[in-house]
């Protein structure tokens, strides 16, 4: 094959060297899907893409969902890139933000598990990063449930969550969002809690984000206090890997068996990332 796979040495992820993303033969790319399986998130170093050349690339692993509804969506960039792409930055031009998330931290989380079909992967590229911080950490979902203590696991077997659609993961209320004030009526999609990926037949916890979640028919102290519990497990280093941005950087990750979170970066250093999701399935 033309690339290397050099496993980061945590529990996830591995990185893909000698290869130029644009330029991808069929038997290339079938050894490289079979990676991205095998260690759930690639990293490429050093691409130079085009909006045109990032939907091509993830065009690849599958059809293409459009960008997620988000508090600033509708304003700056977002209105001159193609649909299929979501900008992430802080960056703030003519006083509207041109991308979502802003510069705080984003919470673990696994991308638009709040829908009946969330995307089963998501791809990300990186043209501008600031000097520190804003960093993004990967965690493995299979790995949690594996080592999940087995009173965790027994309460859990079997069991259905709503994943709430009304907040971003740095906290921001999606536009046209009411606040949620009772975690049992909150809008969103219900997904078994322990998922089968769909290509291995792994199982894995599947979580999607902490806020306004709930394991349905729970009591609603009993589930804070459960999830708080299973949250406090995923979120062991052990089951991590943490990457540090360079400019033209692509990740291409798993949503059905990792969180994901990015830490706060200086909202005056400028940061900015182009998304696009792959179409998944309905979690079982
Ligand atoms: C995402 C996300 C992390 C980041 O792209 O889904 O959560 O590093 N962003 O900005
Ligand atoms: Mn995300």
């Amino acid at each position: 094959m033309p690339f290397e796979v050099v496993p980061t040495g945590a529990a996830v992820g591995a990185e893909i060297s000698g290869l130029d993303v644009r330029a991808l033969d069929d038997a290339t790319f079938s050894a490289l899907r079979q990676a991205w399986l095998e260690h759930k998130v690639l990293l490429f170093r050093g691409q130079d893409l085009t909006d045109d050349d990032l939907v091509t690339f993830a065009g690849r692993f599958g059809a293409l969902d459009l960008a997620p509804a988000s508090a600033t969506d509708d304003v700056g960039a977002q209105e001159k890139s193609r649909p299929e792409v979501w900008i992430i930055s802080n960056v703030v031009e003519e006083g509207k933000p041109i991308g979502a998330l802003g510069s705080d931290e984003a919470e673990w989380h696994t991308d638009m598990s709040y829908v009946d079909e969330p995307p089963m992967a998501s791809v990300l590229y990186s043209l501008e990063i600031p000097p520190a911080g804003g960093d993004t950490s990967f965690a493995n979902m299979e790995l949690a449930l594996a080592e999940l203590p087995a009173d965790l696991r027994a309460r859990i077997e079997g069991r259905t969550a709503n994943h709430d659609s009304s907040y971003t993961s740095v906290g921001e209320l999606r536009k046209g969002a009411a606040p949620v004030t009772d975690v049992t009526r909150a809008p969103g999609a219900r997904h078994p809690v322990i998922r089968t990926h769909p290509e291995t037949g792994v199982p894995s916890l599947y979580l999607g984000r902490r806020r306004n979640g709930w394991i349905v028919d729970m009591d609603v102290a009993d589930n804070e206090a459960l999830l708080d519990a299973l949250w406090a497990h995923c979120a062991d280093p052990r089951f991590a890997w943490t990457h540090q941005w360079r400019t033209g950087d692509l990740l291409i990750w798993d949503n059905r068996s990792l969180n994901h979170r990015r830490d706060a970066f200086d909202p005056a250093s400028r940061r900015v990332m182009h998304r696009c999701q792959i179409k998944g399935d309905v979690p079982r």
